[in-house]
């Protein structure tokens, strides 16, 4: 990602996450009271916490973590080590205790790092890599590491590739993971996505004064444009949602 992007994202991420209205605005979409940058709900939320089976012994990477919120709550419920990467200054981040690490950094130099996750969690963060392909080969080359890559295809030129890539097993994601030969299963939360954005939607217009007078008129406006071009994908049949598990 070029320089300027990455300075908005910091900047945004920066921002929102010290937004009140952000968060009581996230506690509704997502039935969490936590800071998050997705297109989870509260049931894919739920998945995380409740069905990756994790103990103290393992250690779970976030690819692209964000303000740290979803890795924070695994390390406190399961007592696990917290790897986070992402670009941000970390003082966007909140990942620090002594059983988690922030490493500010760029996803595609995950290799350099030498991690050696039991468990890589990538939530709407593969979409940044500049070369999928070669992360997940890294990422699936680490031995005993389990994946849970949230992912949403969108199709913005349903010309050029037809909808089949909105099938779970013809995204660009499955199709790397069938290129790499490697076996996944798959979890459809097209369905999910699609209420979020119209939840999202109805959450955002009620707080528009709210935003406005904590001098975040710029980032409701950003924000309501982004989800009203997601429903539209749903509404125009050119959106999907899966988790793919590896491992
Ligand atoms: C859609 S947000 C998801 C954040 C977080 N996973 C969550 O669920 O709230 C994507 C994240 O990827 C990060 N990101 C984008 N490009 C990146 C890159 N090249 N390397 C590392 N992180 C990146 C952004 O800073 C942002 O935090």
């Amino acid at each position: 990602m070029d320089n300027n992007i990455n300075q908005e994202f910091d900047n945004k991420i920066k921002r929102l996450t010290k937004s009140k209205t952000y968060l009581d605005y996230c506690e509704e979409v997502y039935g969490y009271r936590m800071y998050l940058f997705n297109m989870m709900d509260e049931e894919q939320l739920d998945f995380v916490f409740d069905s990756i089976m994790l103990s103290e012994d393992d250690t779970v990477l976030d690819l692209g973590c964000g303000s740290g919120s979803i890795l924070n709550a695994l390390v406190k419920k399961c007592r696990c080590f917290g790897i986070g990467i992402d670009q941000l200054d970390s003082d966007a981040v909140e990942i620090e205790n002594e059983n988690s690490q922030y490493l500010q950094g760029d996803i595609d130099d995950f290799i350099n790092f030498q991690l050696q996750p039991t468990v890589t969690l990538s939530v709407d963060s593969i979409y940044f890599s500049r070369d999928p392909e070669g992360l997940m080969r890294s990422l699936c080359g680490v031995k005993n590491n389990r994946i849970y890559l949230f992912y949403s295809q969108y199709l913005f030129d349903d010309h050029a590739l037809g909808k089949r890539i909105l099938q779970g097993n013809f995204t660009k994601v499955a199709d790397i993971l069938k290129k790499l030969k490697v076996p996944y299963e798959m979890i459809d939360y097209s369905k999910n996505e699609r209420i979020l954005y119209e939840k999202s939607l109805c959450a955002l217009e009620k707080r528009e004064d709210a935003f406005k007078n904590e001098g975040n008129s710029d980032l409701y406006e950003d924000k309501i444009k982004e989800q009203r071009m997601g429903k539209n994908l749903y509404d125009t049949g050119n959106a999907s949602r899966h988790l793919y598990i590896i491992g």
